[in-house]
């Protein structure tokens, strides 16, 4: 289907969530090239069936038949639970997903975990897979957070966030140690968490996601390009497209403050 030479990496989320998965690749690996499509007219994903995501990411990969694609990253949670496995089959290019980052968790912090996700990851095997290698004897309480990932879109420092996390976590808010951030989305939280919970351990997956996308480029040999970002978005009409680039370009900017500390 695609040819996997001097291409770009296509990223795919359901919105500005996996711009802090790029923001962190494009700062890693600087010579690469990438597309990211935020599908906004299709958002969220946390609330669909696993066929539906399925057939939305079927859509955009037949969007960018005529690009020189050489991987796919899934820099949604969401996405990667209902359809890694599946477009792993179906494509000869590497298809890396993401992972809320349960193990970091586990090994860097004592005391109970709190995992952040959509409803949709939270139900999933994937994540019933991971509970199950690295929870044994662990306090691990599975938060699924419908209408966050919108809330985030609108403002991820506005005051209905913070009143959304407050109450979803108030019951943890004496027990819990750390907070795995499951959805790309939530990362942009980090600011908010940090000032309402300094004490609590923040985990996301995206540094191993762009390790292992590093690997991954590595290993095929397809390393390369010209350090080129182009961000695309699904929304029908041209002055919403406009603006949601703009909305985008704005939120790149916002993450690039909490990676470049590390
Ligand atoms: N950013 C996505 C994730 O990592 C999902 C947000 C959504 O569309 O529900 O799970």
């Amino acid at each position: 289907m695609f040819s996997n030479r001097n291409a770009v990496t296509l990223m795919i989320d359901s919105g500005v969530g996996g711009l802090s998965v790029l923001s962190l690749a494009h700062q890693r690996l600087p010579e690469e090239d990438f597309i990211f499509y935020a599908d906004a007219a299709n958002a969220p994903y946390g609330d669909k069936t696993p066929g539906e995501i399925r057939e939305l990411l079927h859509n955009i990969l037949h969007e960018h038949e005529d690009r020189q694609v050489k991987a796919i990253l899934l820099a949604c949670n969401t996405a990667t639970s209902a359809a890694a496995k599946l477009l792993r089959a179906e494509l000869d290019i590497p298809v890396i997903g993401m992972e809320p980052a349960l193990k970091p968790a586990v090994l860097n912090s004592d005391g109970q975990i709190i995992v952040m996700a959509t409803r949709l990851t939270i139900r999933e095997e994937k994540f019933r897979d991971l509970l199950s290698r690295y929870g044994a004897g662990r306090d691990i309480v599975p938060l699924a957070c419908p209408g966050l990932m919108q809330l985030v879109e609108e403002g991820p420092l506005s005051e209905n966030t913070e009143k959304y996390i407050r109450e979803m976590l108030e019951p943890y808010s004496g027990t819990m140690a750390a907070i795995v951030l499951g959805c790309t989305h939530y990362v942009f939280l980090r600011p908010l968490l940090e000032k309402n919970y300094p004490h609590v351990r923040l985990f996301d997956g995206n540094d191993g996601v762009v390790r292992h996308l590093k690997t991954v480029l590595d290993e095929k040999k397809i390393t390369g390009g010209t350090g080129a970002v182009e961000i695309r978005c699904s929304l029908p009409r041209e002055d919403e497209r406009n603006a949601y680039l703009e909305k985008s370009r704005e939120m790149l900017a916002f993450c690039s403050r909490f990676y470049t500390m590390e």
